[in-house]
Parts: C-alpha cells; structure tokens; sequence
C-alpha cells in the first residue's frame, strides 16, 4: 500500500490554500466584512471549519449545482448536508411555497396541507400519527420527552459518535469500562451526559442490552446506518436485534431518518422493513424549506393523550409556535409528492454507485489504503483499508488534515464535498458529467498526492 508524505501533503496544502484565495476576491471581501459582527465572519460558527481561508459566499443554487459571488460554478455534492437532497430550489416546492407565501406564513392554526402531508408520511413510514417541528432536531428532543413521559424512565442509549443533531444528551461518546464521557466538543452541557446517556458501538447487542438492563432506559435513538462519523453500515440483524431488546427491555426505540433517508423514498427504515416506535425527519422533505416531523405508533398517540393535560399541554416541553406553519407545510405537501418519488430514488441511486466506482477506481490506480462505502444515493470515503464497523474505528480512521486537503483541492476544481467527511450526495438533477467531473478530479488529486 502506498503511505502518505506529510511534508507533500503541507505543501500540497499550501499551493491549493494560495489559489482559493487567488480565486475568490469577491467572497474574500464580504467575509472580511462579515467579521465587523458576526464572529468569524460566519452565520454559524461551525461555518469557520470549511476549507480554505474564508468561506464561499453563494450567489444563487439551482438543481445540482450553485455559483458563488466571483462567478464560479460549482456541483454540490454536499447539498445542504441533505437539506438539499432533492436537489436546490426543486420546481414544485418553489410553486407551492411561491403560492402560500401571499396567503399567510404563519398562523399557529393549521391548514388542509397539513391533512396531506401527515397523511403521506404515513403512508411512506409505516407509522400511523405525525407531529411537525422546524428541525430534525427539535423533533428529536420531542421524540425523547414523549418517550421519557410514557416510560417513566430518564436515559437515552446512542451510538458511539452519533450526531441527532444539537441534542444534548446525544453529546457523549464511550469512555472506559463502557461509561459515558460528555463529547469534547460539548459546549455548555447543562448536565453531564453520564447523567441523561448510555453509549453503546453500533453493532454490539450486547452492549445494547448490558445498558437496557439497568432499567433506567427511555429510548434508544439511532440512525439505522451511521452516517455522520464516516458510513458505518448495520451488521445483518443489527437493526432488527435493537428492536427486539428494546421491546424486551421496555424502552421506546427512536429511528433517526434525517439522512438515511438516501437509503430510498421510504428511508432505511422501509427499505429494510424495520419497525421503530417513532420515526424523526426533517430537512430534505420541505425541499430546503425548514421543517421537521416525528412520528410514532397508534399506542404511543393513545398513552400520550392519556397523559397530558388540555390545560397544560403548550408549556410541557413540546412545541414552538412556527412549528406546523403554513410555508413548511405548502413545502412538505409538494416535495414528498411531487419531488420525493420513486424515480427520483431510480435516478439518485446509480449515481451514487458510479461516484463510489469513479472513487474506487482512483484509489485503485494509486494504491492508496483507503475504501469506499455506499448508501442509497450517498457514499463515502474513508482512510482505511476495511469498512468500519463501529463508530469508534470510524472516528480513528479520520485524518483531519488530508480531509482538508482533498475538500480544498476539489473546491478548487468546482466540486463541494459535504464537511466534515468525504461524502457525497445525489439529487433528481445531479447528472452523470456531474459524477465523472468528480471521478476525473479525484484521480487527478490522488496521483499527485501519492506520486
Ligand atoms: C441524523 C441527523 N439527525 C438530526 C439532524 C439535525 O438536523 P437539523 O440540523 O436540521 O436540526 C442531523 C443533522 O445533520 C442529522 O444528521
């Protein structure tokens, strides 16, 4: 296998970081002007992390691809990090939100697309009964109390570098002897994780069921793949092993659907038969509009209406007054009917498959230990010969500088990569010359990178 020279790579670095700037004096400057009151320049701190000196400022996104303020064109595989997934600005969606907007906003009152769009959920998930938020997020805080308020019980399971979002009891990794640790990046936890967490590797049931067994757990949330630490894939079974401990072990059992729903029109979920107690989504179905949704079984809709007062029920922990609004639901209705379909997922898939094979092929040529992991309409790759099969082996296999490297050469070349991993997204408009300019760039940098 061919090994990685640092100070190539340094220099490498170096050349790409000199173009970027070189590139971009448009978006240079307006980060600079950002900086006078936003810190780091940037709406969101996370923002700072993206390769290069400063940001990309967008000018306009359409389809598969955006162009920034100095002109450029680039193809999104990174889209929205699945905010995006059906593609930026989908048709129908724009329609649909272009007609609720001169029709009221917001209402806190609901309105017949909500009829539809929980009606369609149902439908595409299996699970009967649906509530909406404005992130997948929110949903999932909403998911965990209405678990913890039917169970009577405090804890949360997750998987070991999971992310649901800003969750707060999702921010723990597993420390020694199988206890839970706050992840380092936690900020400002209000309690520590140890007190609200159990962590356990994904495709360990037995680690699964030693933290059941204290029978202090709520709710297991998952994300039915791994897809935020690299794609850590279930073992056969996995998946249907966690329900049937969950079910053993009297804890409500979460399916985080966020991104996994690459994984087809109904997510992993339906793809593989699965049968969680409640089911959280949200981004890709608005089309980029905000939005989330949560939805659980006619039992759990029964107990929860058994157990929260009429008088009670807008200070309990669950709500926000735009959830449910106008614009999301105009958006929900039109993406999961009109955009969200069956073919788009005919379309997406293959793609998916030809970036990995371009991925591969480019890693093959160069002998670069690397591998490539596929997803639905998503793939990724990862700095290790094998697949990971949990998510701690996927967090050791990350190499933050080479990460930075290959995003930065690819932003160069037209192409954004999703942060933070070295993943891509399909969407309906992604073309197959989409895909190849990624195939070409790859094996282009790789050479160069292991000459
Ligand atoms: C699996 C999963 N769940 C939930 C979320 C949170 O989504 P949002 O940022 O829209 O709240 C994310 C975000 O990346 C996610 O990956």
């Amino acid at each position: 296998m061919t090994s990685l020279d640092r100070s190539r790579l340094a220099r490498l670095h170096e050349r790409e970081r000199a173009a970027f700037t070189a590139a971009r004096p448009r978006s240079r400057e307006l980060a600079e002007r950002a900086r006078a009151h936003m810190p780091g320049g940037v709406p969101m701190s996370w923002m700072v992390k993206w390769p290069g000196d400063f940001p990309v400022f967008v000018e306009s996104a359409a389809g598969a691809h955006f162009t920034c303020v100095d002109g450029i064109d680039h193809v999104d595989l990174c889209l929205g990090d699945t905010g995006a997934m059906m593609g930026h600005s989908p048709a129908a969606t724009v329609d649909a939100v272009t007609r609720q907007l001169s029709r009221g906003i917001t209402t806190m009152l609901p309105t017949e697309d909500a009829i539809a769009v929980s009606t369609g959920l149902a439908e595409r998930f299996g699970l009967p009964y649906w509530q909406f938020t404005l992130t997948a997020t929110d949903a999932n805080r909403h998911a965990i109390r209405y678990a913890r308020l039917l169970t009577g019980r405090s804890k949360v399971v997750v998987h070991n570098w999971c992310y649901h979002g800003s969750v707060d009891e999702a921010f723990a990794t597993l420390g020694e002897g199988g206890t839970t640790v706050d992840r380092p990046s936690n900020i400002g936890a209000p309690v520590p994780t140890s007190e609200t967490t159990r962590v356990v590797e994904f495709n360990d049931l037995e680690a699964l069921e030693r933290a059941l067994a204290h029978g202090d757990v709520a709710a297991i949330l998952v994300e039915p793949a791994l897809t935020n630490i690299g794609i850590v894939l279930p073992d056969e079974g996995y998946n249907e092993g966690v329900r049937e401990l969950a079910t053993r072990y009297g804890a409500l059992l979460i399916n985080d659907e966020t991104h996994t729903i690459c994984a087809g029109p109904g997510g992993y979920t339906r793809a593989h038969d699965l049968h969680p107690d409640l089911l959280v989504i949200g981004k890709s179905i608005g089309g980029g509009i905000p939005c989330g949704t949560f939805g659980f079984t006619a039992e759990i809709a029964d107990r929860i209406a058994c157990s929260v007062e009429l008088e009670d029920i807008d200070v309990g922990g669950i709500g926000g007054t735009l959830a449910g609004n106008g614009l999301s639901m105009a958006a929900m209705k039109a993406t999961l009917e009109q955009v969200m379909t069956p073919a788009a997922f005919e379309h997406m898939v293959p793609l998916a498959d030809a970036w990995a094979d371009g991925v591969q092929a480019g890693i093959d040529a160069v002998g670069a230990d690397w591998h490539v992991t596929r997803l639905g309409a998503r793939a990724e790759y990862n700095f290790s010969h094998t697949p990971s099969h949990d998510g701690q082996e996927a967090h050791d296999s990350d190499d933050f500088e080479l990460q930075q490297y290959l995003h930065l050469y690819a932003l160069n070349r037209g192409i954004l990569l999703t942060p933070f991993h070295n993943m891509a997204l399909m969407c309906p408009d992604t073309t197959t010359a989409d895909v190849d300019a990624h195939s070409a760039m790859f094996r282009e940098c790789v050479e160069e990178l292991f000459s």
